[in-house]
């Protein structure tokens, strides 16, 4: 692909996603690479600039990441953050110093606007730093362009050399004008024209499969997840029938998804294989109650099922893979091969005989594949689709699970999602879902006692699935929920919220 190119080189910090993500909402297609590679190999990516990010230690430490001088000589732009600020001062002859006071949070900086750096912002605004160690000396031939109260060299330039750097972080949304200033950076600095859109990415991705793939057969597992939905639209575009979908319905999706990802993908030019293996599954699961035999479990039966039906195809030539840009880089350098599990549960099946695996997502943020998707005429449905696990409902079913648990737990999620989205907060709430319970309470309907099961309702709001907060739906909705809940679906008598956080508590109940 020959794309305008910017380099996020990695020290450490936790933001070097974002930066990334960032710069490519700019229109400039952006890569993340490690310090350690090799600088003939990043001046080989012929980048238009360089961004350092930050790092979790101070430059002095002696296994602290650092980074030849030669870089600096290349005459290509450089925008060092926070860590990468003070690293460019530390090797170009500056000094850095413990600071006697951290700066962490919000923070008042003056700028200089007659840097290209700062061009068309205001001369004071709200950054977001977080960091102890602080610029104390500039390097020959630089100037300071910012300031804090507490911090004298909040940013600096060498714009002869292209050079720039800022302790604070544009990237995070907290720094008012964080945009602008990469904006300033990419287009005034690196002089790019902006040549990243999804319609170019989507003829390019085209292109490089049809090359690739030539005359050979291509074999998918779809899961009806986000990725693997795209993966199956770019595909068929690109190869048509050579594309065969495989899709496990394991039975424990949500109710009418099977049916749902079938009808998505019908009217499409590839093969589609669907597999109802719903009893298969339920067979294998049969009075097991531990969470995870039941994830391993599953993983299993999925890799055998799907082997079972791509052994029917005979030979295939590729094997297509929804692995996306976080699995890439969270592999550390972002050149290892990450082959990410098929649906999440399992992995690579061992019985399939192929050449070579393609996938055309490997550059990609979720956001990203989602307007691919959207691009791509796919449903809303399937392009917002929240995360749902690959062993499905059978961990959303505490205890052991039976055909009648499965079919309950379908018709009251479906009956919570419904309302979530009649009340307009499908997109708000991150991850919402119900969950049954093994537990059984007594309740009065009509003249009658029952003895049926509590249904756990949970919703979350977070932005990495990592650490999540309960989400606070109104009361009325989850009255509404409830009534209907009760009404509508039998064997349930008792409905409650799930209020924790996590953590200490699991998004999911197993
Ligand atoms: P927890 O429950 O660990 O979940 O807070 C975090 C996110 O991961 C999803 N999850 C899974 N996804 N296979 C998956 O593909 C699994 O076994 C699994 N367990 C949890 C969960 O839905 C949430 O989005």
């Amino acid at each position: 692909m020959k794309h305008e190119l910017i380099i996020v080189l990695d020290f450490g910090g936790q933001y070097n996603q974002l930066i990334a993500r960032r710069v490519r909402d700019l229109n400039v297609y952006c890569e993340v690479k490690s310090y350690k590679t090799p600088i003939a190999e990043l001046k080989a990516m012929n980048p238009s600039g360089f961004i350092f990010t930050g790092g979790p230690n101070s430059v002095y430490l002696d296994t602290s990441p650092t980074i030849s001088k030669e870089i600096f000589e290349m005459g290509i732009p450089i925008l060092g953050i926070c860590y990468g600020s003070q690293l460019m001062a530390h090797v170009l002859g500056g000094k850095v110093e413990s600071a006697e006071k951290s700066e962490y949070g919000m923070t008042s900086a003056d700028f200089d606007t007659s840097s290209l750096l700062f061009k068309d912002i205001p001369e004071k605004s709200i950054t977001w730093m977080s960091h102890t160690d602080r610029i104390s000396a500039l390097p020959e031939g630089f100037k300071a362009i910012s300031h804090t109260d507490s911090c004298p060299i909040a940013a600096m330039e060498n714009p002869e050399k292209g050079l720039y750097a800022v302790q604070f972080h544009p990237e995070v949304s907290h720094t008012e004008y964080g945009s602008n200033i990469l904006r300033n950076f990419l287009y005034n600095v690196c002089r790019v024209s902006g040549d990243w859109s999804m319609k170019n990415y989507i003829n390019t991705a085209i292109n490089d499969v049809r090359a690739k793939v030539g005359d050979g057969k291509v074999l998918l597992a779809l899961s009806g997840g986000v990725d693997s939905s795209v993966l199956a639209a770019l595909l068929s575009k690109a190869i048509g029938n050579k594309l065969t979908c495989i899709f496990v319905d394991h039975g424990l999706m949500r109710k009418n998804e099977g049916d749902e990802v079938e009808e998505a993908f019908k009217s499409r030019e590839l093969n589609f294989i669907r597999v109802n293996a719903g009893k298969r599954f339920l067979a294998k699961l049969a009075g097991v109650t531990e969470p995870e035999t039941k994830r391993k479990i599953i993983g299993e039966e999925f890799i055998r099922v799907f082997e079972e039906e791509a052994r029917k195809l005979g030979k295939v030539d590729f094997l297509a893979q929804g692995t996306i840009y976080p699995d890439v880089i969270e592999s550390g350098t972002g050149d290892a091969a990450v082959i990410k599990s098929h649906h999440n549960v399992g992995g690579l099946p061992d019985h399939v005989d192929f050449k070579d695996l393609i996938e055309p997502l490997r550059l990609l943020f979720k956001d990203e594949v989602r307007r691919l998707g959207t691009e791509l005429n796919l449903p809303d449905f399937l392009v917002w689709r929240q995360p749902f696990p690959g062993p499905g409902l059978a961990i959303r079913i505490i205890g052991d699970i039976t055909e009648e648990k499965v079919s309950i737990l379908q018709d009251a999620d479906y009956i919570f999602r419904e309302e979530i989205a009649k009340a307009g907060l499908d997109r708000s709430i991150n991850q919402y879902f119900a969950v049954l319970t093994s537990m059984r309470s007594v309740g009065v309907m009509g003249d009658f006692r029952t003895y049926d099961y509590t249904l756990a309702l949970r919703g979350v709001t977070t932005s990495d699935f990592m650490t999540a907060d309960f989400a606070r739906i109104p009361y009325d909705v989850l009255s509404r929920i409830s009534a209907r809940i009760v009404n509508e679906v039998s064997h349930i008598n008792r409905i409650v919220y799930d209020i924790t956080t996590k953590p200490p508590s699991t998004i999911e109940w197993e």
